[in-house]
């Protein structure tokens, strides 16, 4: 296929990782028999807690009281027990759902399009919200991290997505300019934000997601990333 108009050049593709590279409701489905009523209770937690995670890091960034990703997660587990269960919940569902997320599943097609990506010569990194322990070993566990030139954790700037300086580390990192980077979100708020940043952006839709009504637009929109390599020249 020819390449993509707007992704001539590309350098380098960076992915988000939370939703885009692994499939945050994996934490929720490993622990789902020990919620009370399953039913009921197991996929509420998860939307909730992963609305409520971003929610607080969106928050403790206008109120410059950052603090890491994992302490974020769990204040925000913390929240959706008590308001979906009414209370903590039985013993050892809390530590169960918070060690899950240390090692979330790729989707299925992540590791066959980043061997993909590599073989072409293109560099591979990872930028996340992540702490570098929570990304450290979902990226050993998953098999992700042995495909990726550089992980890059927002740890580094002190401050969350969308603030442009977290997009600009990935920049500084690798070493190639942002016209010349391919970043794929799943986030429509992070893809938009890329955008306005100065990424080609290409959004992995896999949520079936409005569009955002925020500055920048994405360049691509896929389904999965199965269709990002085609989008570069495959
Ligand atoms: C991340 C969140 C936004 O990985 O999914 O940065």
């Amino acid at each position: 296929m020819p390449v993509h108009p707007s992704f001539a050049g590309i350098e380098a593709c960076v992915f988000d990782a939370y939703g885009t590279l692994f499939d945050v409701h994996s934490a929720v489905a490993q622990c789902r028999g020990r919620f009370p009523d399953p039913e009921t209770q197991a996929d509420r937690t998860s939307e909730m807690w992963r609305m409520k995670q971003l929610q607080y890091t969106w928050l403790r960034g206008l109120q410059n009281r950052h603090a890491d990703f994992w302490q974020v997660t769990g204040d925000a587990l913390d929240f959706c027990l008590d308001s979906v269960l009414g209370n903590p919940g039985p013993a050892g569902l809390r530590d169960a759902l918070m060690d899950s997320y240390l090692t979330l599943h790729a989707y299925p097609e992540v590791l066959g399009v980043l061997q993909k990506l590599r073989s072409r010569g293109l560099k591979t990194a990872i930028l996340s919200n992540g702490s570098p322990m929570m990304l450290e070993k979902v990226c050993e566990t998953s098999g992700v991290g042995a495909l990726m030139d550089a992980v890059l954790s927002v740890e580094e700037v002190g401050v969350y997505k969308p603030h442009p300086s977290v997009y600009q580390l990935a920049v500084d990192r690798l070493g190639v300019h942002a016209n010349r980077i391919s970043f794929q979100s799943s986030n429509a708020w992070d893809a938009t934000a890329a955008s306005a940043f100065g990424f080609k952006v290409a959004w992995c839709n896999r949520f079936d997601q409005a569009r955002e009504r925020l500055p920048g637009a994405p360049d691509a929109e896929l389904r999965t990333l199965d269709e990002l390599p085609p989008l570069l020249g495959d």
